[in-house]
């Protein structure tokens, strides 16, 4: 007999139906058509002790299954139960007239568990777009698939239950979002702003970096709270839009990322990589490509910290990306996107011992070394960071203060002010949307400033021996400034801060 059952593939962060079909006939040898990988080849083991360890048959006959489109290649795991049911109802132990409503996916274990699978969510969009009545799939991914309210998404945790829900012998609950991530909205953060003592001046640099999208390098001693601080970035980003949270979460999902407690990504995401990490592991990659940290951290936060320890060809795959907001990943047969679209953090010491500069220890560097050092994070990732933070340890006696600084959700609408502006001045630009994407020509029409601002910018420039890249992001940063201040045009004062955010442009480092 010939049964037909529906599983997925994923293609990037987007899912394609994948049709089994299952013949079963006289004989004894078994076949697996259509593209399969290895993973998949070896799903026969896995669901032929399922099933016996479950009390169903395995047919002792020759079992064909072609996996059709056959240009697409089947990875992994998951298709154990669409084939186990197809296998199933093609030897009568399962009723057939259901399967063709539902798309089926999950991993077996030899017990007839089911193990997660990855891109539940974008799987649940595509079923939906495709007419398909609901998803079955592993108990651990129906919070996440059931986003798509209007598919039934049924979780089970066995085969059992799913041969026991197409039988119409058992229930399955529809599986429902989790309730607080719903709105996509989260507000919610673990790191507030208010935790950080003083350090005021280094929180404004972080609200104009928020403002204007600007990426930041923090410049500081070990346990100057440089880690601290960049953590709590996210918390002082807009809410995420529902479309931002879908795409965020479409990626977490295919990375197989989100917890059975997670429908929706709904807060920005904050990754920080180990400097060790890999090229693939940064912006993505694999026989099957799989999305790397610049797009885990799509709509939110990439934190870089110690960046002179990163490898220098880690740093240069992630420039086109970075310009593009996207990373392509090919392949001899395919081409995928992910979306790649981050404000960076980086974060280093000013010297390798740690102390070049410091109110009160000694650094052991010869300068040689400190220029050897500084000159490892030049180049390509350095022109695309608009602000340079100092930051200076906070004296112990303040740390003590009992005080609570700023909360998060009070700069946050700072914030978001400015970023209205910027949406309204590049409305008609469907690219750009802060201030740090501006293009040359609409650094011109933007940031227009008076005869006194260009002498001081040019005073500036001699005088701390400022280098000419140094001139367009003090621009894009002291239009920022004006922004959060609700200032049409640039005022000296707003370029006279700017230029403070420039202080590894100096030619002579921490002068
Ligand atoms: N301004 C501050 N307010 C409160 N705690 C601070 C501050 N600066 C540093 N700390 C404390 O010092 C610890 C080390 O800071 P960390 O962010 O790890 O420094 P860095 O990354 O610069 O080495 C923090 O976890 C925090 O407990
Ligand atoms: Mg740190
Ligand atoms: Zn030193």
């Amino acid at each position: 007999m010939l049964v037909k059952t529906f599983g997925s593939a994923l293609f990037g962060i987007e899912a394609i139906p994948i049709t089994i079909e299952v013949n079963i006939d006289k004989g004894i040898q078994f076949f697996l058509v259509g593209l399969p990988d290895s993973a998949v080849k070896e799903s026969q083991q896995r669901i032929e002790a399922a099933l016996n360890n479950t009390g169903y048959k395995y047919p002792k006959q020759k079992i064909v299954i072609n996996m059709a489109p056959a240009d697409i290649r089947k990875e992994g795991s998951a298709y154990d139960l669409p084939i186990a049911i197809g296998i199933l109802a093609a030897s009568g132990q399962v009723d057939h007239q259901l399967i063709e409503k539902y798309i089926i996916m999950g991993e077996l274990s030899l017990d007839g568990g089911l193990k997660p699978i990855k891109g539940a969510l974008p799987i649940a969009i595509k079923a939906l777009q495709e007419g398909f009545t609901g998803l079955i799939l592993p108990e651990d991914n129906a919070a996440e698939a059931a986003v798509v309210s209007q598919l039934k998404v049924y979780g089970a945790s066995n085969i059992t239950d799913v041969i026991g829900f197409l039988n119409g012998e058992q229930n399955l609950e529809a599986a429902k979002p989790i309730e607080d991530a719903e709105s996509g909205a989260g507000n919610k953060y673990a790191f507030d702003f208010s935790d950080v003592k003083g350090q005021e001046n280094i929180k404004r640099a972080l609200e104009i970096a928020a403002a204007g999208g600007h990426n930041v390098i923090l410049i500081g001693p070990p346990g100057s709270g440089k880690t601290m601080l960049a953590k709590r970035l996210p918390s002082i980003l807009p809410p995420l839009s529902i479309e931002e949270a879908l795409e965020t979460t479409k990626i977490h999902s295919v990375s197989g990322l989100l917890g059975q407690r997670t429908s929706l990504v709904a807060a920005r995401p904050f990754r920080s990589p180990h400097h060790t990490i890999s090229d693939a592991g940064l912006v993505g990659g694999g026989t099957y490509p799989q999305p790397g940290e610049i797009s885990l951290a799509h709509n939110g936060v990439l934190f870089l910290d110690e960046l002179p320890e990163f490898k220098r060809s880690v740093l240069e795959v992630m420039r086109q990306p970075m310009e593009d907001r996207v990373v392509t990943i090919s392949r001899a047969r395919i081409s995928v996107d992910f979306p790649a679209n981050f404000m960076l953090v980086a974060a280093m010491n000013p010297c390798p011992c740690g102390y070049y500069n410091h109110p009160d220890q000694e650094c052991v560097c010869s300068p040689g070394i400190v220029q050897k050092y500084l000159n490892k994070i030049s180049g390509p990732l350095m022109d695309r960071i608009d602000l340079h933070v100092e930051v200076v340890p906070v004296p112990f006696k303040d740390l003590t203060e009992k005080r609570k600084g700023e909360e998060s959700i009070a700069i946050r609408e700072r914030v978001m002010q400015a970023r209205q502006l910027q949406e309204k001045r590049f409305e008609h630009d469907p690219l750009v949307h802060a201030n740090a994407q501006m293009s040359s020509k609409q650094l011109q029409t933007y940031c227009d400033i008076d005869q006194t601002g260009r002498s001081l910018l040019k005073n500036a420039m001699e005088r701390l021996s400022l280098s000419a890249r140094a001139y367009d992001r003090i621009l894009k940063v002291s239009r920022t400034i004006a922004d959060l201040e609700g200032s049409e045009s640039i005022r000296t004062e707003h370029l006279a801060e700017a230029i403070n955010y420039r202080s590894l442009d100096r030619e002579t480092w921490g002068s």
